[in-house]
């Protein structure tokens, strides 16, 4: 049963649109750090998957499937990002009708004019970042919820800000929805219709910060919210040609911040959704020129 009840109008509307589906029953073994799901062989998986999680095994394969490449292609690296990938159903965070695509290598329309980022660059983003548990990340793009799902199979502690009002309830909508099936791994997401250029101030400071919409420069109070010896990792280039960057902040002896940067592609440009400003209750423009 699709529990609506929590939901008002235009966000119960808008949730009809995904690719919510009854849940045939609970998840059968709740989610637990040590929970490790096979790894070296894609029937195994599938077999324990659909057996501990109560999961599709025909998106099961297609995750198995995209997991091989996603490893061969090194955009998930260590056996944490190995398993927060194999354990985030992403079928649940796209739209019905690109539910064929869900394990695509492509970024995909969630409504709204925006997007839910590929696999590939999610996992080389957050493998990027290493999350280690009790850390605490801030995602600013909520989006259709992907990335913060992952991210919660890493760490406890995840706070996601979405600028789109109608999106962040959706969204919203999609955790309690998978929460109330068994996901409890997704009670450690916050979630805030906000601007996250300002970050998230009562929330911080944080280890990790992962940005994924695009923007010209690292906005400062992100700066100011990552720890010291922390990571941020964020598209940084002018409109739709941004190069995505691993910004490092260490403190040296002296007490002073020194912040690194590195482009984790090597200098290919890669596309991303514009970073929006809101002004008021209404998004106006971009962050773009400071
Ligand atoms: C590539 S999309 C979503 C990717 C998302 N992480 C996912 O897993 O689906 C980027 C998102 O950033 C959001 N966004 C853009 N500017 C923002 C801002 N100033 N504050 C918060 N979110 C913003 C967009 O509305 C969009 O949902």
């Amino acid at each position: 049963m699709i529990r609506r009840d929590f939901l008002r109008g235009g966000a119960a509307l808008a949730l009809s649109a995904l690719a919510v589906r009854p849940a045939l029953s609970a998840v059968p073994t709740p989610f637990t750090f040590d929970m490790a799901p096979p790894m070296t062989d894609g029937k195994a998986f599938v077999d324990w998957m659909a057996k501990q999680r109560g999961e599709d095994p025909a998106y099961l394969l297609k995750r198995w499937q995209r997991y091989e490449v996603l490893v061969a292609n090194k955009d998930v690296r260590d056996d944490r990002n190995k398993r927060a990938f194999l354990l985030t159903p992403r079928e649940r965070f796209v739209t019905r009708p690109n539910l064929p695509r869900a394990y695509d290598n492509a970024f995909l329309d969630i409504g709204y004019g925006v997007t839910i980022s590929g696999p590939h660059l999610v996992g080389r983003m957050t493998t990027t970042i290493d999350v280690q548990q009790g850390h605490k990340v801030l995602e600013v793009g909520t989006g259709s919820g992907y990335q913060s799902a992952y991210l919660s199979h890493l760490t406890d502690q995840v706070h996601t800000i979405e600028i789109i009002k109608p999106l962040a309830e959706r969204t919203r909508g999609v955790y309690d929805q998978l929460i109330s099936e068994g996901y409890n791994e997704f009670k450690a997401i916050s979630t805030k219709n906000a601007d996250g250029y300002y970050g998230w101030e009562e929330a911080g400071p944080f280890d990790r910060i992962i940005v994924t919409c695009g923007i010209d420069h690292v906005p400062p109070p992100l700066l100011k919210q990552l720890k010291p010896d922390g990571i941020m990792v964020i598209p940084v280039g002018p409109p739709g040609a941004q190069h995505v960057l691993k910004v490092t902040k260490t403190q040296g002896a002296d007490g002073q911040f020194t912040v690194a940067r590195s482009d984790i592609y090597n200098g290919r440009v890669v596309p991303f959704v514009p970073f929006t400003k809101l002004e008021g209750d209404v998004i106006k423009g971009t962050h773009n020129g400071g």
